[in-house]
């Protein structure tokens, strides 16, 4: 990525056209938070109801705290887990929304809060720091399916998009509120707990606090059969896991559950454009953390 080829990303930017950006968790489709023209062509491109709101990036915790107000416990969180910590990883935090800030009322959907995160991505950093406003950057995807973790897995037309390489994380960001999980992700409520000192809850769903989840989400074309053990090899593809290697593709051969989440929308995206008639997915691990988060996709996959 050469200095000139950045520059055209931060000034389509600034021309409040939208660009797809890389971070570490999924590709984003991002625009100029403080303008509405900007944050309105999210909506329109991703097909996205505008009561769904928007997570801003930025660069660091000192850019955050222009645009939401931190409380003790969210400063902990965004010390801990926002660069430049070396513990940095995929965490959204949910805080008020700062008064007298140019935030387009878009992005929050007329919500109190604000969702902000700093991605660990080099690229996404330095587009970030070369910015001077938050970029608002959903999934790279059309509303309700599965979204991008590297370039070619991008199905929305006409957009730049700035190479990042593989999403390492591969989904997602954990979404916490106060002490509740909105959104389980990489990031785990016994991570968050031993950072917070204090219980974290997971929210049950009920309430839709986080409205993008609702349950239908993240879904493949082809249909997904979950913890499955038959398919036919002719016509369906199967996703294995560890030694069960009866697939077309394995999640993880080693058995290692953080591999499975970084591979599972890539290799979804893989098969969906296979023709298939059923993707199957073999049982994955269920009694460790990451279990959590990882059926909370599948379920939405068949849900
Ligand atoms: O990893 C990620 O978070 C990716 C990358 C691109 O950063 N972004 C992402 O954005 O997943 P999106 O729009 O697909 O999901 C944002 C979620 C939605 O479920 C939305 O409802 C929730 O964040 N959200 C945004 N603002 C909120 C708020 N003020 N209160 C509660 N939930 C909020
Ligand atoms: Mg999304």
């Amino acid at each position: 990525m050469t200095i000139m080829s950045m520059n055209v990303f931060i000034e389509a930017l600034r021309a409040n056209n939208l660009i797809i950006l890389p971070t570490e968790t999924v590709y984003g489709l991002g625009a100029n938070a403080l303008s509405d023209e900007a944050v309105l062509k999210i909506y329109k491109a991703k097909n996205r109801p505008t009561k769904n709101p928007l997570i801003i990036h930025v660069a660091s915790l000192e850019e955050a705290m222009k645009y939401g107000v931190f409380n003790e416990d969210s400063l902990k969180l965004a010390k801990h887990f926002w660069l430049p910590a070396k513990t940095a990883n995929s965490l959204t935090l949910v805080v008020p929304i700062k008064s007298g800030t140019k935030l387009s009322k878009y992005v929050t959907a007329g919500l109190d809060t604000v969702a902000i995160r700093v991605p660990n991505h080099p690229v996404a950093l330095e587009l970030l720091k070369q910015c001077n406003f938050p970029v608002a950057a959903p999934s790279a995807n059309i509303s309700t399916q599965l979204s991008p973790t590297q370039k070619a897995h991008v199905m929305l037309k006409d957009i730049p998009i700035l190479e990042g390489g593989f999403a390492q994380v591969g989904i997602e960001s954990t979404i916490v509120e106060n002490t509740t999980i909105l959104r389980p992700g990489i990031i785990t409520k016994s991570m968050l707990e031993t950072v917070l000192q204090k219980p974290v809850v997971i929210s049950d769903g009920k309430v839709i606090k986080a409205p993008g989840m609702t349950k239908r989400h993240y879904a493949p074309q082809t249909p997904v059969v979950i913890d499955s053990i038959l398919y036919d090899p002719a016509t369906e593809a199967r996703l294995g896991f560890g030694k069960d290697n009866q697939c077309t593709l394995n999640l993880s051969i080693t058995g290692d559950i953080k591999e499975a989440v970084r591979n599972l929308f890539a290799y979804l995206h893989e098969l969906d454009q296979k023709g298939y008639t059923r993707i199957h997915i073999a049982p994955l691990p269920k009694d460790q953390e990451l279990s959590i988060t990882l059926y909370d996709k599948l379920h939405r996959m068949i849900g």
